[in-house]
């Protein structure tokens, strides 16, 4: 009997059926965040209204050309002092908005799907690129969980996200994400170099002509709790 590609398979393939490993403990998992999309930028607008994004300036001085704002129990933040985790958005002296439902069951299953168990982030930064903007080579290395991995969601229009190695100088590759698609790291890759490349004039019937990024992250160690 021949076999019929029906419409179905065809939107399991788009919804996080494909896979590609990047490294031990890295995956991009295609347009798995596709079906929640609208869901998600819906709840980040309404989260801006209370913490609009920001530039946030570097402790060197310099203003980034993302735009930020954080939601859940810690947001991260940047300005002289140095780069950090706070509970209160500096902007408006009030608590970071809660993580979404949503937010808190797509980077759970994100996690689960790359193997990475009772994933329970504290926090969900949200980049905001406008057409020539960038983020530059680095290391997520202000969480006090070492263990917990990043949970990283692409909407809007495309980027070239860089993929290096564990110090700055090494090579790096380029991989292409779109809308919908999450970028998993953790365990020996919880520290690899990455960034992202100067975004190109586009525009994207969600989002407009910008790219909305959420990174989760676990703050907070367990471990180091009193129990
Ligand atoms: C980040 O490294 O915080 C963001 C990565 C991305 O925008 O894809
Ligand atoms: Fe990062």
């Amino acid at each position: 009997m021949g076999r019929v590609m029906s419409l179905f398979e065809d939107d399991a393939l788009f919804q996080g059926q494909q896979q590609q490993k990047l490294c031990t403990g890295a995956f991009v998992l295609r347009g798995f965040a596709f079906a929640q999309a609208m869901a998600l930028h819906e709840a980040v607008s309404r989260m801006t209204v209370r913490a609009p994004f920001r530039n946030m300036v570097t402790p060197g001085g310099f203003c980034m050309s993302v735009a930020m704002t954080n939601c859940g129990s810690y947001g991260w933040i940047s300005d002289s002092i140095g780069y950090r985790y706070d509970a209160i958005d500096p902007q408006s002296g009030q608590p970071w908005p809660r993580m979404p439902e949503i937010f808190m069951a797509l980077a759970q299953s994100a996690a689960a799907a790359t193997g990475f168990q009772k994933y329970v982030p504290d926090a969900c930064l949200i980049n905001r690129y406008d057409p020539g903007t960038r983020l530059s080579m680095h290391q997520d290395m202000d969480e006090h969980d070492k263990e917990a991995p990043i949970v990283s969601v692409s909407l809007g229009i495309p980027a070239v996200f860089l993929w290096g190695g564990m110090r700055r100088q090494d090579e790096h590759i380029r991989i292409p994400l779109f809308h919908g698609d999450v970028v998993v790291w953790g365990g020996p890759a919880r520290f690899r170099y990455h960034g992202v490349l100067p975004i190109k004039e586009e525009c994207h019937t969600l989002t407009g002509r910008c790219r909305i990024n959420l990174t989760f992250r676990k703050v907070m160690d367990d471990s180091q709790g009193s129990g």
